[in-house]
């Protein structure tokens, strides 16, 4: 998997991303990422990457030329290094809701482009003539597209091989399977008057299961109805197949 960021911050994309579990990924080979700035590819004098909206209003819009310029020489850089062409995603408040489900088919491309916009928006224009999809990570909005961008990014690094220490670490967590992760613990068996659950302790595999969806299913209940709902339906229709 390869994923480039197209943004105004490259060095805080690329911080984020040289650290933990992503950094080591990166330094042995099984994602690669690479962070561009928008700003060089401006044609003004002023490196000036927005613009006043037509039609009046608050702030600032990202202009396409620039943004389209970048995202062009990215694509070739990328071609030139043997990938696919990139899946190019703009990020935006205005897109698709970002899910596991949505993770996972991301992580199945060869590579991605993903976009961050900044100010108040970007020239309509430049998405509608390079996106593939818009995504947006949840139902508020950001300063800036760099975070959402992380968030895919490192979502999705997640899921390549190679890049968690353990292949079922990410099957057993949270909303792999729909469901929300049952309750965790470590040592000691007694901290601060509070137990671990007996079952844990048991060394009994299957009942050990048995409790941890147990808590998963009750957990995504009570937490998160909707998500419970949809679980639901798949369980029945797989009954029904
Ligand atoms: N840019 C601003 N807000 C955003 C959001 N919620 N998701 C993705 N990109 C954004």
């Amino acid at each position: 998997m390869r994923i480039d960021i197209a943004t105004l911050f490259p060095e805080m994309c690329e911080r984020v991303l040289s650290e933990s579990i992503i950094g080591r990924a990166r330094q042995r080979g099984y994602i690669e990422l690479a962070c561009h700035q928008i700003r060089d590819y401006t044609t003004n004098r002023q490196k000036q990457v927005d613009d006043y909206p037509y039609g009046g209003g608050p702030g600032m819009v990202m202009q396409a030329q620039p943004i389209y310029d970048c995202c062009v020489d990215v694509v070739r850089q990328v071609e030139e290094a043997g990938h696919a062409r990139p899946h190019v995603v703009f990020m935006t408040a205005a897109g698709t809701p970002l899910t596991e489900e949505k993770c996972k088919q991301l992580a199945q491309k060869d590579s991605l482009l993903l976009v961050c916009g900044h100010y108040e928006g970007i020239d309509e224009r430049v998405i509608e003539a390079l996106a593939d999809e818009e995504i947006s990570i949840g139902d508020y909005v950001l300063t800036g597209g760099e975070l959402a961008a992380l968030v895919v990014a490192d979502s999705v690094c997640r899921l390549c091989p190679g890049v968690l220490s353990s292949p079922e670490g990410y099957e057993e967590e949270s909303h792999y399977s729909g469901l929300l992760e049952y309750p965790q613990y470590s040592r000691p068996e007694e901290w601060n008057g509070r137990r671990v659950p007996e079952i844990l302790l048991s060394g009994h595999h299957a009942n050990i299961a048995k409790w941890r969806h147990e808590q998963a299913l009750e957990r995504t209940r009570t937490r998160r109805p909707d998500l419970y709902e949809k679980y639901e339906e798949k369980s029945m229709a797989k009954i029904d197949k």
